[in-house]
C-alpha cells in the first residue's frame, strides 16, 4: 500500500487543513510529519471554525486514526489548550490520536530563546511565530533535545532541568530585555505534560509501516509551505523543518518508494506572513483588497498577511521539488471583481530573463515579469460544479495547468467543506 502527501506550495496558509478534512474520509490514517504549533490549520464546517495547531486535520472524522509523527515538535502547553478546545466539541482526541515517541518537546525555554533570538536580530528578524520552533529543532539536530518518549523515563525531570538551565545561560547571553517568570511557565509545562501522558505514545514508524503492510491508506499532512522549507525555502526567512515531500519520509519513517500521489495546495494568489523576499508582493489597493476579501490574517499570530499576485516561477519550483502530481487551487473566490489579474511567469534578474528561483531573490535583484489575464465579476462562493465557473476563471486555471504541467483537480471557492469543486 502507498502513502499520499498533501503539501503547501507557497509560504504557508494555503488552506491545507480544509483539504485534509475534505479528503480524510478516503484514508485510514492521517499523519503530520513536521512543524509544530507554528501551524494553524483552519477547518470550517457546520458554521463553526476550528483552528488546529499540532493535531492532524483528520481528527474530526471518527473513523480515521491521527498520528503526530517523529518529525513534529510538540508543545504540551499548546497541545493541552488544543485538546480542551476539541473536547468541547465532543471530539474524542484521546482515542483518535497517537503520538510518536520520537517527536521532540518544545520547552518553555525554547519559546524564550526564540523571543531572545528574534529581539537580538532587530530589523533582520525572521518574523517567527515565537512558538520555540527554531530552538527546538536546533536542539534536535544538536543532539540535545528531549523527546516525547523521554516523558516515560525516570530521569525526565533531571534531563529537563539540565536543558532548561543551559537555555537560561543562552538567554542571558543574548542580553535582551525579556520579561518572564520561569517558575510559572514551568508549572504550566509540567501540568500540561501530565495531560499529554494520558495520550498514547507509539513507535510511529513501526505503526505506519505495519499499517501499510495491512493495506491501510495513509495521508501525510504537511505544515507551512514549500518556500518556508529549511533547505529550499527563502533562507534564512524560513521555518526550521523540511516542509517539502522528502520531509514526509524522514518525518514519518516512510520510504520514498511508498509515496504515490503528491497533492500540492496553492492559493489563486500569493501570501506571506513574517519577513523575507516576496517578488510579487503588492503594496497598493489591489493587495489591500486581497487581504480584506481573503481575510488574510494569521490564524496563529493574528498578524496581517502580505498579499500579491500568483507567482508561477516560485510555484514551478515547488512543484518540481515536491514532485506534485495533482494541484488544488484555493481561494479562487477572493479574485472575483478584479478587472485584470496578473500572473508572474518570469523574473528579470541581473539583466536577464529567468524562470527559476535564483539564490538571491531579494527585491533589489528580482523584478517580476507578468502576463495579464481577464478577471471575472461573478461571486463563486455558491457554485458547486466546474461548469458553473466563469469562462475567465477557467482560462486562468488552464493557463496555470499549462505552465506547471500538472492538472488542477480541485478548486476551492470558500472556507466551508461544501465549497469545494472537483474538476
Ligand atoms: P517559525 O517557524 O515560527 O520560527 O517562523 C518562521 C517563519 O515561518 C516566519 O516567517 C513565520 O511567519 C513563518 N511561518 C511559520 N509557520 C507558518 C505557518 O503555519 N503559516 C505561514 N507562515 C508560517
Amino acid at each position: 500500500m502507498t502513502v499520499d502527501l498533501l503539501l503547501g506550495l507557497q509560504w504557508g496558509d494555503e488552506g491545507k487543513g480544509k483539504i485534509v478534512d475534505v479528503l480524510t474520509s478516503k484514508y485510514d490514517i492521517i499523519a503530520r510529519f513536521q512543524g509544530g504549533p507554528n501551524a494553524g490549520h483552519t477547518l470550517e464546517f457546520d458554521g463553526i471554525k476550528h483552528v488546529l495547531r499540532t493535531v492532524p486535520s483528520g481528527i474530526f472524522h471518527k473513523n480515521s486514526v491521527n498520528i503526530i509523527g517523529n518529525g513534529v515538535v510538540m508543545d504540551p502547553v499548546v497541545f493541552q489548550k488544543e485538546l480542551e478546545g476539541l473536547e468541547k466539541f465532543n471530539i474524542d482526541v484521546k482515542t483518535r490520536l497517537l503520538i510518536s515517541r520520537k517527536a521532540h518537546l518544545i520547552l518553555p525555554t525554547h519559546r524564550l530563546l526564540d523571543a531572545a533570538s528574534e529581539a537580538s536580530k532587530g530589523k533582520a528578524k525572521i518574523g517567527s511565530t515565537l512558538k520555540g520552533i527554531g530552538p527546538t529543532y536546533m536542539d534536535k539536530t544538536g543532539r540535545n533535545g528531549i523527546r516525547i518518549g523521554d516523558i516515560e523515563m525516570d530521569d525526565f525531570k533531571e534531563r529537563y532541568r539540565a536543558l532548561a538551565d543551559k537555555h537560561q545561560a543562552m538567554i542571558d547571553f543574548y542580553d535582551v530585555d525579556l520579561q518572564y517568570d520561569l517558575k510559572e511557565l514551568e508549572e504550566e509545562f509540567f501540568t500540561a505534560v501530565e495531560v499529554l501522558k494520558e495520550l498514547t505514545f507509539i513507535d510511529s514508524e513501526e505503526y505506519l509501516n505495519k499499517a501499510m503492510r495491512e493495506g491501510k491508506s495513509i495521508l501525510a499532512e504537511g505544515a507551512q509551505g514549500s518556500l518556508l522549507d529549511i533547505d529550499f525555502g527563502t533562507y534564512p526567512f524560513v521555518t526550521s523543518s523540511n516542509t517539502t515531500a522528502a520531509g514526509a519520509c524522514t518525518g514519518l519513517g516512510i520510504a520514498p518508494n511508498r509515496v504515490k500521489e503528491v497533492f500540492g495546495i496553492f492559493k489563486a494568489y500569493t501570501t506571506r506572513v513574517g519577513s523575507g523576499p516576496f517578488p510579487t508582493e503588492l503594496f497598493d489597493e489591489v493587495g489591500a483588497t486581497m487581504a480584506k476579501v481573503g481575510n488574510e490574517f494569521g490564524s496563529v499570530t493574528g498578524r496581517a498577511r502580505r498579499c500579491g499576485w500568483l507567482d508561477l516561477v516560485a510555484l514551478k519550483y515547488a512543484v518540481q521539488v515536491n514532485g506534485v502530481t495533482q494541484l488544488y487551487m484555493m481561494k479562487g473566490d477572493v479574485l472575483s471583481g478584479f478587472e485584470t489579474l496578473k500572473v508572474c511567469t518570469a523574473y528579470e534578474y541581473k539583466g536577464e530573463r529567468i524562470n527559476h528561483l535564483p539564490y538571491n531573490i531579494e527585491p533589489e535583484n528580482v523584478t517580476p515579469v507578468y502576463v495579464e489575464k481577464k478577471g471575472w465579476e461573478a461571486d463563486l462562493t455558491g457554485m458547486s460544479t466546474y461548469e458553473e465557473l466563469p469562462q475567465e476563471l477557467k482560462k486562468y486555471i488552464e493557463f496555470i495547468e499549462k505552465e506547471l504541467e500538472v492538472p488542477i483537480k480541485v478548486i476551492s471557492v470558500g472556507p466551508d467543506r461544501k465549497q469545494t469543486i472537483i474538476k
